[in-house]
């Protein structure tokens, strides 16, 4: 569903990314993670049609860069940092909802479950919210779409333990055959979410793992096989599960 070939992208002399190469098919829920400035953010800027990039990323077949339109029709993404919109609540809601074929008040269904009341906020300029209430109404936003692939970088970072919650659940009951892309630091709330961990290390795949889901409860998640990878891969692999507290188990594919 998402094909992602030999990405490369360099800020003046930082190479951000440096031969990305990806297939996320359908039902894939994916974490990205890896340290400060190793390329998460400006991979999923990529796979959004934000960026220029070398390579080719393409969505159900098409093309980001040359149908963008087409191609992310069925992609909603929350940035990691806020744009600083001086629209009201309202408006920004309003474009969005236009852009994007909906009805404003699929959105304030959504914020109200994420804890925001839309209503009580609808005359504040978007850049003064908070910072929590920001990726509250970011993913209220990207949820009301109902796309089929979500993109979400850092998406809890500000957010309150009920909002967090909420954004979980929110989460959880997307479809089964929808995609879930989502960067974080905090291992232990997203190891419930998804069945697939990319490590990126200076602009490139480290290690790419499949892992059984752990179960909003925490329980400690347990990897399988799911083809044969060299060695050296292996090693790898070993010493990410480690630090994941995960069972014994395989890489995917390692870069
Ligand atoms: N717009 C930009 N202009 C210049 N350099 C950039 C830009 N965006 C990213 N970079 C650089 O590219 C590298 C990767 O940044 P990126 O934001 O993708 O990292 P990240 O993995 O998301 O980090 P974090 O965990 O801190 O969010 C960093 O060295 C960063 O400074
Ligand atoms: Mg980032």
């Amino acid at each position: 569903m998402i094909v992602v070939e030999d990405v490369k992208k360099r800020f003046g002399k930082v190479v951000a990314l440096d031969g990305v190469s990806l297939r996320i098919e359908r039902g894939a829920r994916v974490a990205l993670v890896g340290t400060n400035g190793s390329g998460k953010t400006t991979l999923l800027r990529a796979m959004a049609g934000l960026l220029s990039i070398e390579g080719r990323i393409a969505i159900d077949g098409v093309d980001v860069a040359r149908s963008p339109e087409r191609a992310l029709r069925s992609l909603a993404y929350v940035p990691q940092i806020a744009p600083p919109l001086e629209a009201p609540v309202l408006e920004v809601v309003r474009a969005h909802a236009t852009l994007r074929g909906l009805a404003p008040s699929a959105v304030a269904a959504r914020a109200s479950r994420l804890g925001l009341d839309l209503p009580a906020i609808a005359k504040v300029r978007f850049r003064d919210l908070s910072g929590g209430m920001k990726q509250k109404l970011l993913a209220a936003l990207a949820l009301a779409t109902d796309a089929k692939i979500l993109v979400c970088d850092e998406p809890t970072a500000n957010l309150d333990p009920v909002a967090r919650d909420a954004f979980f659940e929110e989460i959880a009951a997307r479809r089964a055959d929808s995609v879930l892309v989502v960067c974080s630091h905090r291992v232990d709330e997203v190891r419930g979410l998804v069945d697939r961990v990319v490590d990126l290390r200076d602009g490139r795949v480290f290690t790419d793992l499949a892992v059984a889901r752990a179960g909003r409860a925490g329980r400690a998640g347990r990897a399988k096989e799911i083809e044969p990878e060299p060695e050296r891969g292996r090693g790898r692999a070993q010493e990410r599960v480690s630090e994941w507290a995960l069972e014994p188990c395989a890489p995917s594919r390692a870069s």
